[in-house]
C-alpha cells in the first residue's frame, strides 16, 4: 500500500524529486520507513535515484502489472467499476463467471498476472505464461442470447483500437474474434455466457493478450501461428499503459453497441483481414471452401463456394488461402 503510494506520489512530482521528509509526511510515516519501503521497490526492479537536497526519483518501472497505475485516470463508464487482481489463477473467465453469479456489479474486471488452466475458444488451452495480459470482464447487456457473438465482436474492435493505438501496430481480426498481426494470432478472446434463449443473464468477455512473454515458450505447433506485441514491435510493452488503453476502448466501444449496434459491425468490418479472401472454415466436423463475403447482422460469417450456395456459419476456424 505504501509502496504504491510512494510510486504515485513520484511519478506526480513536478520536478520528479520528493525528499524522504516529504513522502514521510504525505505517508504520516517515519523517513527511516520510507527508506526501507524505497528498499522494497528496488529490490522489485524499481530504479529509484537519491539525490542529496533533492530527494528522491524514479527513473525505471520494472514490467509488473500495477493495478493501482492502471486505474489512475481512468474515468470508464462501465468497464473497470470494480477491478480484481491475482498473480495466479486457473483461468480468469471460470474466476469472472463464479463472480458474476454472486452477483458481482456489471464492469468488474478480474486480471490475473498467470492462468494454470486458460481457456482458449472451441475447448482449446490458451497458453498463459508471465508477461502477457490475461483478464475477463462481467457484462449483462440486455439482449437475447443469439446476439452474444455481436458482444465478442465488438471486444475485437476495442482490442485492434487499443493495440494500434497504445503499441502503434497494425492489428487486424480473423473472424470471428482473432487479433492477428503480420498474419499471426497476438490475441483471441473468449466469451461465456449463462442466458435464457430471450435475455442473456451474465456474460463474460475474456481477453488474452500475447505481450512480452518469451516466443520460445510456445509450444511448437502453437507458435507457428502465434507472435508476440513485443516481438512485432521490437520492444518490450507497457503492460500497465495497454491494459488502461484497453479498458477504455473497451469502455467506448461497449457504450456504442448498446446504443447501435451496426456501428461495431461497420468498425468491424474495417479492421477485419477475412472479407474479401478465399477461406476454408472448419465448422462442426465439416469445411467449407469459399470467398469470405461479409458478416451478417448476428456477426455470422457469409461464405460463398464456388458454383455453390452461400452458407452462413456461426461458430468455426477460419484460414485464409493465400493464391
Ligand atoms: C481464443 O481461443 O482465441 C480465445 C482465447 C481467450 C483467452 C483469454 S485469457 C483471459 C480469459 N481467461 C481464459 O481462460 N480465457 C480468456
Amino acid at each position: 500500500m505504501h509502496r504504491e503510494e510512494i510510486l504515485r506520489l513520484l511519478r506526480s512530482s513536478a520536478t520528479g524529486y520528493l525528499s524522504g521528509a516529504e513522502l514521510g509526511s504525505r505517508l504520516r510515516v517515519s523517513r527511516t520507513a520510507v527508506w526501507k519501503h524505497i528498499k522494497l521497490l528496488e529490490r522489485d526492479g524499481y530504479v529509484i535515484e537519491a539525490v542529496p537536497s533533492k530527494g528522491y526519483r524514479l527513473t525505471f518501472s520494472p514490467d509488473v502489472l500495477r493495478i493501482s497505475d492502471v486505474l489512475q485516470g481512468l474515468s470508464t463508464q462501465i468497464i473497470g467499476r470494480a477491478i480484481r487482481y491475482d498473480a495466479e489463477v486457473v483461468s480468469t473467465n471460470v474466476l469472472a463467471m463464479g463472480m458474476a453469479q454472486r452477483g458481482a456489479v456489471e464492469g468488474t474486471v478480474i486480471v490475473a498476472e498467470q492462468q494454470t488452466g486458460g481457456k482458449g475458444r472451441l475447448g482449446r488451452n490458451w497458453i498463459s505464461p508471465k508477461g502477457n495480459l490475461y483478464f475477463s470482464i462481467i457484462l449483462r447487456p440486455a439482449m437475447p442470447s443469439h446476439r452474444a457473438p455481436l458482444v465478442t465482436l465488438m471486444g475485437a474492435v476495442a482490442v485492434v483500437a487499443a493495440i494500434r493505438r497504445t503499441a502503434d501496430i497494425s492489428a487486424g481480426i480473423k473472424w470471428p474474434n482473432d487479433i492477428l498481426v503480420a498474419g499471426k494470432k497476438v490475441g483471441g478472446i473468449l466469451t461465456e455466457m449463462s442466458a435464457e434463449p430471450d435475455r442473456i443473464k451474465q456474460l463474460v468477455l475474456g481477453i488474452g493478450v500475447n505481450v512480452n512473454m518469451d516466443p520460445g515458450g510456445f509450444p511448437p505447433d502453437v507458435g507457428k501461428l502465434s507472435t508476440t506485441l513485443a516481438v512485432e514491435s521490437g520492444a518490450q510493452v507497457n503492460r500497465t499503459r495497454l491494459l488502461r488503453d484497453l479498458l477504455r476502448h473497451l469502455d467506448q466501444w461497449y457504450l456504442r453497441f448498446l446504443m447501435n449496434e451496426g456501428a461495431v459491425l461497420d468498425a468491424w468490418r474495417s479492421l477485419n483481414v477475412t472479407l474479401g479472401h478465399q477461406v476454408t472454415v472448419s465448422t462442426g466436423g465439416e469445411v467449407i471452401e469459399g470467398l469470405a463475403t461479409d458478416i451478417d447482422r448476428d456477426g455470422r460469417l457469409i461464405v460463398s463456394p464456388p458454383g455453390g450456395s452461400q452458407r452462413t456459419v456461426s461458430a468455426g476456424d477460419v484460414t485464409i488461402l493465400k493464391r
